[in-house]
Protein backbone atom coordinates (compact mmCIF):
# COMPACT_ATOMS: atom_id res chain seq x y z
CA UNK A 1 0.00 0.00 0.00
CA UNK A 2 1.38 3.06 -0.84
CA UNK A 3 0.60 5.71 1.71
CA UNK A 4 1.85 9.63 2.43
CA UNK A 5 0.72 11.17 5.46
CA UNK A 6 2.01 15.02 5.14
CA UNK A 7 1.81 16.93 8.80
CA UNK A 8 1.97 20.11 6.49
CA UNK A 9 2.33 20.52 2.73
CA UNK A 10 5.80 22.23 1.61
CA UNK A 11 5.10 22.90 -1.93
CA UNK A 12 5.97 25.43 -4.17
CA UNK A 13 2.97 28.02 -5.66
CA UNK A 14 3.50 30.20 -8.77
CA UNK A 15 1.40 33.45 -8.94
CA UNK A 16 2.20 34.94 -12.29
CA UNK A 17 -0.42 34.34 -15.32
CA UNK A 18 2.32 34.30 -17.36
CA UNK A 19 3.96 31.13 -15.72
CA UNK A 20 1.33 29.16 -16.28
CA UNK A 21 0.37 30.15 -19.53
CA UNK A 22 3.73 29.11 -20.88
CA UNK A 23 3.74 25.93 -19.21
CA UNK A 24 0.64 24.81 -21.01
CA UNK A 25 1.77 25.93 -24.45
CA UNK A 26 5.21 23.50 -23.67
CA UNK A 27 5.19 20.01 -24.33
CA UNK A 28 5.09 19.53 -21.10
CA UNK A 29 7.52 16.28 -20.91
CA UNK A 30 10.30 15.23 -18.98
CA UNK A 31 10.32 15.61 -14.85
CA UNK A 32 7.48 16.85 -13.36
CA UNK A 33 7.25 20.67 -12.08
CA UNK A 34 7.19 20.84 -8.26
CA UNK A 35 5.54 24.58 -8.59
CA UNK A 36 1.87 24.34 -8.51
CA UNK A 37 -0.36 24.21 -9.71
CA UNK A 38 1.81 23.83 -12.99
CA UNK A 39 2.33 19.91 -11.34
CA UNK A 40 -1.00 19.14 -11.74
CA UNK A 41 -1.44 20.27 -15.65
CA UNK A 42 1.44 18.21 -16.06
CA UNK A 43 -0.04 15.00 -14.34
CA UNK A 44 -3.63 16.09 -16.41
CA UNK A 45 -1.29 15.69 -19.89
CA UNK A 46 -0.12 12.13 -18.72
CA UNK A 47 -3.33 11.12 -18.06
CA UNK A 48 -4.96 12.48 -20.98
CA UNK A 49 -2.40 10.79 -23.01
CA UNK A 50 -3.53 7.50 -21.19
CA UNK A 51 -7.00 7.99 -21.13
CA UNK A 52 -6.82 8.63 -25.45
CA UNK A 53 -4.85 5.46 -25.76
CA UNK A 54 -7.99 3.37 -23.48
CA UNK A 55 -10.74 4.86 -25.51
CA UNK A 56 -9.10 4.32 -28.30
CA UNK A 57 -8.54 0.22 -27.30
CA UNK A 58 -11.84 0.02 -25.74
CA UNK A 59 -13.60 1.64 -28.44
CA UNK A 60 -15.69 3.89 -26.42
CA UNK A 61 -14.71 6.61 -23.84
CA UNK A 62 -14.08 6.74 -20.07
CA UNK A 63 -16.49 7.92 -17.89
CA UNK A 64 -16.84 9.32 -14.27
CA UNK A 65 -19.08 10.29 -11.85
CA UNK A 66 -18.46 12.82 -9.00
CA UNK A 67 -20.82 12.63 -5.90
CA UNK A 68 -21.34 15.39 -3.45
CA UNK A 69 -22.04 14.37 0.01
CA UNK A 70 -21.59 17.86 1.66
CA UNK A 71 -22.54 21.12 1.79
CA UNK A 72 -22.00 23.92 -0.72
CA UNK A 73 -18.51 23.81 0.04
CA UNK A 74 -18.08 20.12 -0.50
CA UNK A 75 -20.24 20.84 -4.19
CA UNK A 76 -17.94 23.39 -4.94
CA UNK A 77 -14.76 20.79 -4.62
CA UNK A 78 -16.67 18.33 -6.41
CA UNK A 79 -16.63 20.93 -9.40
CA UNK A 80 -13.19 20.95 -9.23
CA UNK A 81 -12.70 17.17 -8.94
CA UNK A 82 -14.69 17.37 -12.39
CA UNK A 83 -12.97 20.21 -13.84
CA UNK A 84 -9.67 18.10 -13.58
CA UNK A 85 -11.19 14.41 -14.77
CA UNK A 86 -13.09 16.70 -17.96
CA UNK A 87 -9.30 17.85 -18.44
CA UNK A 88 -8.30 14.67 -18.43
CA UNK A 89 -10.90 13.35 -20.94
CA UNK A 90 -12.88 11.50 -19.20
CA UNK A 91 -16.63 12.24 -20.01
CA UNK A 92 -19.56 13.18 -17.20
CA UNK A 93 -22.13 10.61 -16.37
CA UNK A 94 -25.08 10.36 -13.54
CA UNK A 95 -24.98 6.74 -12.63
CA UNK A 96 -22.49 4.34 -11.11
CA UNK A 97 -23.14 1.80 -13.28
CA UNK A 98 -21.86 4.07 -16.33
CA UNK A 99 -19.17 4.82 -14.97
CA UNK A 100 -15.58 3.76 -15.00
CA UNK A 101 -14.05 6.48 -12.47
CA UNK A 102 -16.40 7.48 -9.48
CA UNK A 103 -15.44 9.75 -6.92
CA UNK A 104 -17.60 10.15 -3.64
CA UNK A 105 -16.44 13.51 -1.91
CA UNK A 106 -17.34 12.86 2.00
CA UNK A 107 -18.89 14.87 5.10
CA UNK A 108 -18.59 13.85 8.47
CA UNK A 109 -20.75 16.60 10.13
CA UNK A 110 -23.61 14.10 11.45
CA UNK A 111 -23.50 10.75 12.23
CA UNK A 112 -25.51 9.76 8.90
CA UNK A 113 -23.73 11.46 6.47
CA UNK A 114 -20.97 8.82 7.30
CA UNK A 115 -23.74 6.47 6.96
CA UNK A 116 -24.59 7.11 3.52
CA UNK A 117 -21.18 6.49 2.39
CA UNK A 118 -20.47 3.33 3.96
CA UNK A 119 -24.17 1.72 2.28
CA UNK A 120 -23.13 3.63 -1.30
CA UNK A 121 -19.23 1.49 -0.86
CA UNK A 122 -21.02 -1.83 -0.86
CA UNK A 123 -22.48 -1.51 -3.92
CA UNK A 124 -19.76 -0.01 -5.86
CA UNK A 125 -18.00 -3.46 -4.20
CA UNK A 126 -20.49 -5.28 -6.51
CA UNK A 127 -20.32 -2.93 -9.75
CA UNK A 128 -16.41 -3.43 -9.75
CA UNK A 129 -16.58 -7.09 -9.59
CA UNK A 130 -18.51 -6.98 -12.97
CA UNK A 131 -15.82 -3.85 -14.22
CA UNK A 132 -12.94 -4.23 -12.48
CA UNK A 133 -11.76 -1.83 -14.23
CA UNK A 134 -13.72 0.56 -12.15
CA UNK A 135 -11.73 2.87 -9.88
CA UNK A 136 -13.18 4.33 -6.49
CA UNK A 137 -11.54 7.09 -5.37
CA UNK A 138 -12.93 8.77 -1.85
CA UNK A 139 -11.78 11.61 -0.63
CA UNK A 140 -13.56 14.91 1.18
CA UNK A 141 -14.52 15.78 5.66
CA UNK A 142 -15.19 12.18 6.64
CA UNK A 143 -11.55 11.17 4.99
CA UNK A 144 -9.53 12.99 7.53
CA UNK A 145 -10.74 11.16 10.18
CA UNK A 146 -8.05 8.38 11.24
CA UNK A 147 -10.74 6.22 12.16
CA UNK A 148 -12.47 6.34 8.90
CA UNK A 149 -9.35 6.04 6.90
CA UNK A 150 -8.44 2.64 9.28
CA UNK A 151 -12.07 0.89 8.56
CA UNK A 152 -11.60 1.43 4.87
CA UNK A 153 -8.41 0.03 4.72
CA UNK A 154 -9.39 -2.77 7.14
CA UNK A 155 -12.76 -3.55 5.23
CA UNK A 156 -12.74 -1.69 1.81
CA UNK A 157 -9.70 -2.86 0.06
CA UNK A 158 -11.42 -2.55 -3.26
CA UNK A 159 -11.35 1.33 -2.92
CA UNK A 160 -8.34 2.84 -4.85
CA UNK A 161 -7.28 6.60 -3.55
CA UNK A 162 -8.26 8.35 -0.30
CA UNK A 163 -7.24 12.06 -0.07
CA UNK A 164 -9.00 14.38 1.75
CA UNK A 165 -10.21 18.21 2.11
CA UNK A 166 -6.68 19.91 1.51
CA UNK A 167 -5.32 18.57 -1.23
CA UNK A 168 -8.16 18.21 -3.89
CA UNK A 169 -6.33 19.82 -6.55
CA UNK A 170 -3.83 17.33 -6.69
CA UNK A 171 -6.54 14.23 -7.84
CA UNK A 172 -4.48 13.68 -11.29
CA UNK A 173 -0.67 13.35 -9.54
CA UNK A 174 -2.88 10.59 -7.40
CA UNK A 175 -4.69 9.20 -10.18
CA UNK A 176 -1.32 9.00 -12.06
CA UNK A 177 0.18 6.92 -9.00
CA UNK A 178 -2.80 4.59 -8.59
CA UNK A 179 -2.62 3.38 -12.53
CA UNK A 180 1.52 3.05 -12.23
CA UNK A 181 1.68 1.23 -8.43
CA UNK A 182 -1.85 -0.49 -8.88
CA UNK A 183 -1.95 -0.13 -5.15
CA UNK A 184 -4.47 1.61 -3.08
CA UNK A 185 -2.93 5.39 -2.89
CA UNK A 186 -3.69 7.25 0.14
CA UNK A 187 -2.57 10.84 0.63
CA UNK A 188 -4.07 12.50 3.21
CA UNK A 189 -2.77 16.03 4.88
CA UNK A 190 -3.17 17.24 8.55
CA UNK A 191 -3.75 21.07 7.61
CA UNK A 192 -2.37 23.33 4.92
CA UNK A 193 -1.88 27.00 4.78
CA UNK A 194 -1.83 27.14 0.78
CA UNK A 195 -4.41 27.72 -1.57
CA UNK A 196 -3.64 26.40 -5.06
CA UNK A 197 -5.59 28.87 -7.97
CA UNK A 198 -6.50 28.32 -11.49
CA UNK A 199 -7.06 24.99 -11.88
CA UNK A 200 -10.02 23.57 -13.97
CA UNK A 201 -13.66 23.69 -12.41
CA UNK A 202 -16.78 22.11 -14.41
CA UNK A 203 -19.24 24.13 -13.07
CA UNK A 204 -23.07 22.56 -13.20
CA UNK A 205 -24.84 25.53 -13.93
CA UNK A 206 -24.02 28.57 -16.50
CA UNK A 207 -25.49 31.26 -15.37
CA UNK A 208 -24.88 31.08 -11.26
CA UNK A 209 -21.79 29.84 -9.58
CA UNK A 210 -20.58 29.31 -5.84
CA UNK A 211 -16.73 31.26 -5.13
CA UNK A 212 -14.63 29.82 -2.34
CA UNK A 213 -13.71 33.43 -0.26
CA UNK A 214 -12.07 31.46 2.61
CA UNK A 215 -11.40 27.72 3.30
CA UNK A 216 -11.43 26.02 7.00
CA UNK A 217 -12.63 27.30 10.31
CA UNK A 218 -11.17 28.47 13.77
CA UNK A 219 -13.86 28.51 16.22
CA UNK A 220 -14.40 25.22 17.33
CA UNK A 221 -18.26 25.07 18.17
CA UNK A 222 -18.23 21.77 20.74
CA UNK A 223 -20.34 19.27 18.32
CA UNK A 224 -18.87 20.51 15.50
CA UNK A 225 -16.38 18.43 13.43
CA UNK A 226 -15.99 20.81 10.94
CA UNK A 227 -12.57 22.50 11.81
CA UNK A 228 -11.09 19.24 12.70
CA UNK A 229 -11.44 18.13 8.83
CA UNK A 230 -11.36 21.33 7.21
CA UNK A 231 -8.35 22.83 9.18
CA UNK A 232 -7.58 26.52 10.08
CA UNK A 233 -9.65 29.50 8.88
CA UNK A 234 -7.17 31.46 6.06
CA UNK A 235 -8.63 33.65 3.16
CA UNK A 236 -8.44 33.77 -0.30
CA UNK A 237 -6.89 36.98 -2.08
CA UNK A 238 -9.46 39.61 -2.58
CA UNK A 239 -7.49 40.24 -6.12
CA UNK A 240 -7.85 35.86 -6.83
CA UNK A 241 -11.42 36.48 -5.44
CA UNK A 242 -11.97 39.44 -8.71
CA UNK A 243 -10.77 37.85 -11.06
CA UNK A 244 -12.59 34.42 -10.47
CA UNK A 245 -16.04 36.25 -10.59
CA UNK A 246 -15.12 38.47 -13.54
CA UNK A 247 -13.86 35.75 -15.54
CA UNK A 248 -17.30 33.90 -14.37
CA UNK A 249 -19.21 37.07 -15.73
CA UNK A 250 -17.54 36.82 -18.90
CA UNK A 251 -18.76 33.12 -19.09
CA UNK A 252 -22.48 34.37 -18.24
CA UNK A 253 -22.68 34.08 -14.72
CA UNK A 254 -25.44 36.42 -13.16
CA UNK A 255 -25.32 35.16 -9.55
CA UNK A 256 -22.46 34.21 -7.28
CA UNK A 257 -22.72 32.38 -4.08
CA UNK A 258 -19.91 33.24 -1.84
CA UNK A 259 -18.67 30.75 -0.33
CA UNK A 260 -17.03 30.01 3.71
CA UNK A 261 -18.13 28.07 7.05
CA UNK A 262 -18.11 31.86 8.15
CA UNK A 263 -17.74 34.70 5.89
CA UNK A 264 -18.37 37.74 8.30
CA UNK A 265 -14.40 36.92 9.71
CA UNK A 266 -13.22 37.14 6.19
CA UNK A 267 -10.08 38.91 5.45
CA UNK A 268 -8.58 38.41 9.02
CA UNK A 269 -5.37 36.06 8.00
CA UNK A 270 -4.81 38.09 4.71
CA UNK A 271 -1.00 40.04 4.80
CA UNK A 272 -2.97 43.24 4.27
CA UNK A 273 -6.68 42.45 5.94
CA UNK A 274 -9.81 43.41 4.32
CA UNK A 275 -13.08 42.82 5.95
CA UNK A 276 -16.44 40.94 4.11
CA UNK A 277 -18.11 44.11 3.80
CA UNK A 278 -15.13 45.88 2.18
CA UNK A 279 -14.82 42.98 0.19
CA UNK A 280 -18.33 43.28 -0.98
CA UNK A 281 -18.40 46.44 -1.73
CA UNK A 282 -15.63 45.93 -4.64
CA UNK A 283 -17.63 42.73 -5.87
CA UNK A 284 -20.68 44.92 -5.85
CA UNK A 285 -18.73 47.06 -8.77
CA UNK A 286 -18.46 44.05 -11.06
CA UNK A 287 -20.15 45.29 -14.38
CA UNK A 288 -22.44 42.20 -15.48
CA UNK A 289 -22.77 40.49 -12.13
CA UNK A 290 -26.58 40.73 -11.13
CA UNK A 291 -26.80 38.53 -7.68
CA UNK A 292 -24.76 38.50 -4.72
CA UNK A 293 -25.05 35.84 -1.98
CA UNK A 294 -23.30 34.46 1.10
CA UNK A 295 -23.09 31.24 3.29
CA UNK A 296 -22.60 31.37 6.06
CA UNK A 297 -22.62 34.19 8.73
CA UNK A 298 -21.82 33.83 12.38
CA UNK A 299 -23.99 35.84 14.57
CA UNK A 300 -20.98 36.58 16.81
CA UNK A 301 -19.35 38.00 13.94
CA UNK A 302 -22.30 39.85 11.79
CA UNK A 303 -21.00 43.65 11.49
CA UNK A 304 -23.29 46.80 11.57
CA UNK A 305 -21.10 47.65 8.85
CA UNK A 306 -22.37 44.43 6.65
CA UNK A 307 -25.50 45.59 7.47
CA UNK A 308 -25.23 48.95 5.78
CA UNK A 309 -23.25 47.93 3.07
CA UNK A 310 -26.65 44.99 2.82
CA UNK A 311 -29.33 47.98 2.93
CA UNK A 312 -27.46 50.08 -0.05
CA UNK A 313 -26.39 47.25 -2.35
CA UNK A 314 -28.29 46.67 -5.43
CA UNK A 315 -26.56 43.52 -5.92
CA UNK A 316 -26.67 41.94 -2.51
CA UNK A 317 -29.33 39.51 -2.27
CA UNK A 318 -32.74 39.65 -0.04
CA UNK A 319 -31.19 36.93 2.64
CA UNK A 320 -29.34 36.35 5.05
CA UNK A 321 -28.77 32.87 6.61
CA UNK A 322 -27.85 33.00 10.57
CA UNK A 323 -27.50 29.83 12.37
CA UNK A 324 -28.99 29.90 15.09
CA UNK A 325 -27.99 26.54 17.04
CA UNK A 326 -29.78 27.07 20.01
CA UNK A 327 -32.22 29.98 21.86
CA UNK A 328 -30.46 28.95 25.36
CA UNK A 329 -27.51 31.20 26.44
CA UNK A 330 -26.49 28.21 28.66
CA UNK A 331 -26.74 26.21 26.13
CA UNK A 332 -25.30 28.24 23.22
CA UNK A 333 -22.20 29.15 26.43
CA UNK A 334 -21.45 25.38 26.32
CA UNK A 335 -21.39 25.20 22.29
CA UNK A 336 -18.89 27.82 22.52
CA UNK A 337 -21.06 29.81 19.96
CA UNK A 338 -19.83 32.97 21.90
CA UNK A 339 -23.25 34.80 21.71
CA UNK A 340 -25.98 34.99 24.39
CA UNK A 341 -29.73 34.38 23.23
CA UNK A 342 -29.99 38.28 23.70
CA UNK A 343 -27.63 39.30 21.52
CA UNK A 344 -28.82 37.04 18.80
CA UNK A 345 -32.48 38.44 19.14
CA UNK A 346 -30.76 42.18 18.88
CA UNK A 347 -28.67 41.49 15.85
CA UNK A 348 -32.04 40.33 14.30
CA UNK A 349 -33.35 43.24 15.31
CA UNK A 350 -30.55 45.78 13.79
CA UNK A 351 -31.30 43.24 10.50
CA UNK A 352 -34.50 44.18 10.26
CA UNK A 353 -34.85 47.32 11.24
CA UNK A 354 -32.47 48.10 8.37
CA UNK A 355 -34.13 46.16 5.86
CA UNK A 356 -37.95 45.18 6.78
CA UNK A 357 -38.23 42.78 3.78
CA UNK A 358 -35.25 40.42 4.56
CA UNK A 359 -35.38 36.72 4.43
CA UNK A 360 -33.91 35.48 7.26
CA UNK A 361 -33.30 31.81 7.79
CA UNK A 362 -31.19 29.39 10.11
CA UNK A 363 -29.82 26.31 11.47
CA UNK A 364 -30.98 24.65 15.06
CA UNK A 365 -29.51 21.62 16.44
CA UNK A 366 -32.12 20.23 19.14
CA UNK A 367 -30.72 17.69 21.72
CA UNK A 368 -27.44 19.14 22.33
CA UNK A 369 -25.85 17.19 25.75
CA UNK A 370 -27.37 19.00 29.04
CA UNK A 371 -30.06 20.51 27.23
CA UNK A 372 -33.15 20.73 29.60
CA UNK A 373 -36.93 21.31 28.40
CA UNK A 374 -36.38 24.80 30.01
CA UNK A 375 -33.65 25.17 27.17
CA UNK A 376 -35.55 24.26 24.53
CA UNK A 377 -38.63 26.73 25.27
CA UNK A 378 -36.01 29.41 24.78
CA UNK A 379 -35.31 28.27 21.37
CA UNK A 380 -38.87 27.79 20.54
CA UNK A 381 -39.15 31.39 22.20
CA UNK A 382 -36.59 32.44 19.61
CA UNK A 383 -37.71 30.86 16.62
CA UNK A 384 -41.40 32.61 17.80
CA UNK A 385 -39.69 36.34 17.63
CA UNK A 386 -37.19 35.88 14.69
CA UNK A 387 -39.96 34.33 12.65
CA UNK A 388 -37.96 32.62 9.99
CA UNK A 389 -38.59 32.45 6.49
CA UNK A 390 -37.34 28.57 6.96
CA UNK A 391 -35.18 26.46 9.09
CA UNK A 392 -32.76 23.88 9.02
CA UNK A 393 -33.27 21.42 12.00
CA UNK A 394 -30.82 18.57 13.11
CA UNK A 395 -30.81 16.33 15.46
CA UNK A 396 -27.49 16.52 17.84
CA UNK A 397 -25.40 13.73 16.73
CA UNK A 398 -22.15 12.67 18.48
CA UNK A 399 -18.39 13.98 16.65
CA UNK A 400 -15.86 11.40 17.94
CA UNK A 401 -12.98 13.94 18.87
CA UNK A 402 -15.44 16.96 19.80
CA UNK A 403 -15.81 18.36 23.18
CA UNK A 404 -19.53 17.75 23.10
CA UNK A 405 -19.25 13.93 22.22
CA UNK A 406 -17.00 13.12 25.80
CA UNK A 407 -20.00 15.42 27.91
CA UNK A 408 -21.93 12.91 30.36
CA UNK A 409 -25.16 14.41 30.30
CA UNK A 410 -25.66 13.38 26.40
CA UNK A 411 -29.89 13.64 25.44
CA UNK A 412 -31.92 10.46 25.35
CA UNK A 413 -33.03 9.79 21.71
CA UNK A 414 -37.01 9.87 22.11
CA UNK A 415 -36.88 12.95 24.23
CA UNK A 416 -34.17 14.97 21.25
CA UNK A 417 -36.95 13.56 18.58
CA UNK A 418 -40.19 14.96 20.54
CA UNK A 419 -38.62 17.78 20.73
CA UNK A 420 -37.72 18.20 17.07
CA UNK A 421 -41.21 17.19 15.93
CA UNK A 422 -42.70 20.50 17.98
CA UNK A 423 -39.80 22.66 16.47
CA UNK A 424 -40.46 21.45 13.08
CA UNK A 425 -44.33 22.30 13.54
CA UNK A 426 -43.52 25.66 14.78
CA UNK A 427 -41.12 26.10 12.11
CA UNK A 428 -43.47 25.07 9.16
CA UNK A 429 -46.33 27.36 10.54
CA UNK A 430 -44.11 30.34 10.53
CA UNK A 431 -42.67 29.73 7.31
CA UNK A 432 -45.26 29.07 5.40
CA UNK A 433 -46.87 32.85 6.90
CA UNK A 434 -43.63 34.53 6.18
CA UNK A 435 -43.45 32.96 2.72
CA UNK A 436 -47.00 34.37 1.16
CA UNK A 437 -45.99 37.79 2.47
CA UNK A 438 -44.78 39.03 -0.83
CA UNK A 439 -48.04 37.59 -2.40
CA UNK A 440 -49.53 39.84 -5.26
CA UNK A 441 -46.10 41.57 -6.08
CA UNK A 442 -43.57 42.22 -8.95
CA UNK A 443 -40.32 40.32 -8.09
CA UNK A 444 -37.01 39.78 -10.22
CA UNK A 445 -36.72 35.81 -10.65
CA UNK A 446 -33.55 34.15 -12.06
CA UNK A 447 -34.95 31.83 -14.06
CA UNK A 448 -33.19 28.46 -13.28
CA UNK A 449 -34.38 25.52 -15.19
CA UNK A 450 -37.31 23.91 -16.27
CA UNK A 451 -39.75 22.21 -13.55
CA UNK A 452 -39.26 18.93 -13.21
CA UNK A 453 -43.33 17.95 -12.77
CA UNK A 454 -44.32 20.16 -15.23
CA UNK A 455 -42.64 20.79 -18.00
CA UNK A 456 -44.97 23.88 -18.70
CA UNK A 457 -43.97 25.62 -16.37
CA UNK A 458 -40.08 26.95 -15.51
CA UNK A 459 -38.58 27.45 -12.10
CA UNK A 460 -37.47 31.29 -10.86
CA UNK A 461 -35.49 32.16 -8.02
CA UNK A 462 -36.65 35.07 -6.04
CA UNK A 463 -33.92 37.51 -4.13
CA UNK A 464 -35.18 36.23 -0.97
CA UNK A 465 -34.38 32.61 -1.95
CA UNK A 466 -37.58 31.38 -2.43
CA UNK A 467 -38.68 29.78 -5.99
CA UNK A 468 -41.71 30.82 -8.32
CA UNK A 469 -42.96 28.68 -10.79
CA UNK A 470 -44.81 30.06 -13.90
CA UNK A 471 -45.41 29.23 -17.62
CA UNK A 472 -42.86 30.18 -20.02
CA UNK A 473 -39.69 28.26 -22.39
CA UNK A 474 -36.30 26.95 -22.26
CA UNK A 475 -34.95 30.07 -23.22
CA UNK A 476 -35.51 32.12 -20.15
CA UNK A 477 -32.32 29.68 -18.57
CA UNK A 478 -30.18 31.89 -16.79
CA UNK A 479 -31.99 35.51 -17.54
CA UNK A 480 -33.69 37.71 -14.93
CA UNK A 481 -37.57 38.21 -15.47
CA UNK A 482 -40.34 39.92 -13.48
CA UNK A 483 -42.93 38.03 -12.29
CA UNK A 484 -46.12 38.17 -10.90
CA UNK A 485 -46.25 36.14 -7.60
CA UNK A 486 -50.05 35.10 -8.02
CA UNK A 487 -50.13 32.35 -5.31
CA UNK A 488 -48.86 31.30 -2.14
CA UNK A 489 -48.19 27.66 -2.00
CA UNK A 490 -46.51 27.84 1.87
CA UNK A 491 -42.87 27.42 0.53
CA UNK A 492 -43.04 28.74 -2.96
CA UNK A 493 -45.14 30.53 -5.68
CA UNK A 494 -47.24 30.26 -8.79
CA UNK A 495 -46.34 33.30 -10.78
CA UNK A 496 -46.72 34.90 -14.00
CA UNK A 497 -44.47 36.75 -16.39
CA UNK A 498 -45.03 40.57 -16.79
N1 LIG B 1 -20.25 27.09 9.50
C1 LIG B 1 -21.64 27.00 9.57
C2 LIG B 1 -22.21 25.62 9.70
C3 LIG B 1 -21.61 24.45 9.04
S1 LIG B 1 -22.29 22.90 9.47
C4 LIG B 1 -22.08 27.80 10.76
O1 LIG B 1 -21.38 27.97 11.72
O2 LIG B 1 -23.19 28.22 10.73
C5 LIG B 1 -24.01 23.14 9.11
C6 LIG B 1 -24.89 22.92 10.27
O3 LIG B 1 -24.82 21.59 10.71
C7 LIG B 1 -24.58 23.74 11.51
O4 LIG B 1 -25.06 25.03 11.44
C8 LIG B 1 -25.23 22.94 12.60
O5 LIG B 1 -26.56 23.35 12.81
C9 LIG B 1 -25.23 21.53 12.04
N2 LIG B 1 -24.32 20.68 12.80
C10 LIG B 1 -22.98 20.78 12.90
N3 LIG B 1 -22.50 19.82 13.70
C11 LIG B 1 -23.56 19.10 14.14
C12 LIG B 1 -23.71 17.98 15.02
N4 LIG B 1 -22.68 17.42 15.62
N5 LIG B 1 -24.96 17.50 15.22
C13 LIG B 1 -26.03 18.06 14.61
N6 LIG B 1 -25.95 19.11 13.79
C14 LIG B 1 -24.72 19.64 13.55
FE1 LIG C 1 -18.74 24.32 12.79
FE2 LIG C 1 -19.02 26.41 14.33
FE3 LIG C 1 -17.16 26.43 12.42
FE4 LIG C 1 -19.73 26.54 11.78
S1 LIG C 1 -18.59 28.09 12.92
S2 LIG C 1 -18.18 25.25 10.86
S3 LIG C 1 -20.70 25.27 13.32
S4 LIG C 1 -17.20 25.14 14.23
FE1 LIG D 1 -19.85 18.18 5.66
FE2 LIG D 1 -17.40 18.95 5.41
FE3 LIG D 1 -19.33 20.52 4.61
S1 LIG D 1 -18.24 17.84 7.13
S2 LIG D 1 -20.98 20.02 5.99
S3 LIG D 1 -18.84 18.56 3.77
S4 LIG D 1 -17.43 21.15 5.53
Amino acid sequence: MSSTYNETNNFEMIDMDKELENFLQSDKTGEAPTKEPLRQYYFMNRLKQWVAAENEKNQKPLKFLTQTFGCQMNAKDSEKLSGILETIGYVETDTEEDADFVVYNTCTVRENANMRVYGRLGYLNSLKRKNPNLKIALCGCMMQEDAVVDKIKKSYHFVDIIFGTHNIFKLAELMYSRIHSKRMVIDIWKDTDQIVEDLPSERKYKFKAGVNIMYGCNNFCSYCIVPYVRGRERSRNPEDIMKEIKHLVDQGVVEVMLLGQNVNSYGKTLESPMTFSELLMEIEKIEGLERVRFMTSHPKDLSDSLIEVMKDSKKICNHIHLPLQSGSTKILGIMNRKYTKEDYLGLVERIKSAMPNISLTTDIIVGFPGETEEDFLETLDVVRKARYDSAYTFLYSKRTGTPAAAMENQIEEDIAKERFNRLLKEIQEISAERTGRDKGTIQKALVEEVNGQDNSLMTGRLSNNVLVHFPGNSDLIGKIVNVHLKESKGFYYIGELV
